[in-house]
């Protein structure tokens, strides 16, 4: 009945309807899509637009990142919040240049252990960059899944974050062929921002609502399922 991949849907969703076009797009340069995807967790997008330019106008690469005073990054960074991201990215800036010779690690698993670096975040850096194929699983990514999966056990369970990412795993796109892994990772992020909302979500334009769990039982804000312990 279905012909297409949830991968391969995504993939031509995000083509005709993501967001596309911006400046951490046209690049690469792991430099600027970590620094972007940083900005980007608790940012919105308009807001990181107004700030990653200056940012990387002044701080060009690591190096120069890297060898700033903390004070001056924390001046850049002033009006995003959230301030511990900014003094990670110092002191991962200088762990790249004092360890990593000022070269970006090329796996998710090496990028993971960088200062505020997770699991999601290296995965979108080495998606978007290297294509890798490795699973994100952001707030909003858990939403996506979580729902089309019909994935109800309690997220505050280790074991079933665990359970979840062994699923994101499995729907990658199969191959690496021609960009699919960073237009996958964009994919997910951008139905889960503009579509797979967490109230109201607007299911009618959703690529892949007919294979929603959620959705096919009407309840699409039952998920995603966590406790406060
Ligand atoms: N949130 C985290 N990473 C993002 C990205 N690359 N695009 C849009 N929103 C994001």
């Amino acid at each position: 009945q279905q012909y297409e991949s949830f991968a391969d849907a995504v993939v031509r969703w995000q083509a005709a309807h993501g967001r596309n076009g911006l400046p951490w797009q046209q690049t690469r340069d792991p430099y600027c899509v970590w620094l972007s995807e940083i900005m980007l967790q608790q940012t919105q997008v308009a807001t990181v637009l107004a700030y990653f330019p200056r940012f990387v106008a002044r701080f060009p690469d690591v190096h120069t990142l890297a060898a700033a005073s903390g004070d001056e990054v924390l001046g850049l960074w002033s009006g995003l919040g959230y301030y511990s991201r900014a003094r990670n990215l110092h002191r991962c800036a200088q762990r790249i240049v004092a360890e990593h010779g000022g070269q970006f690690p090329l796996t998710a698993e090496a990028l993971q252990t960088l200062p505020g670096i997770g699991r999601s975040t290296a995965a979108a850096i080495a998606a978007f960059c290297f294509g890798e194929r490795a699973a994100i699983l952001d707030a909003n990514v858990k939403r996506v899944l979580t729902r089309m999966l019909g994935f109800d056990a309690d997220l505050a369970d280790a074991r079933n974050e665990r359970l979840l990412w062994a699923h994101a795993t499995d729907l990658l796109p199969a191959t690496q062929l021609a960009d699919a892994m960073p237009r996958y990772t964009q994919g997910l992020m951008d139905l889960g921002a503009t579509v797979c909302l967490p109230r109201k979500p607007a299911c009618l334009l959703c690529p892949v609502r007919e294979r929603c769990t959620a959705h096919r039982q009407g309840q699409p804000e039952r998920y995603p399922v966590k406790t406060r312990k």
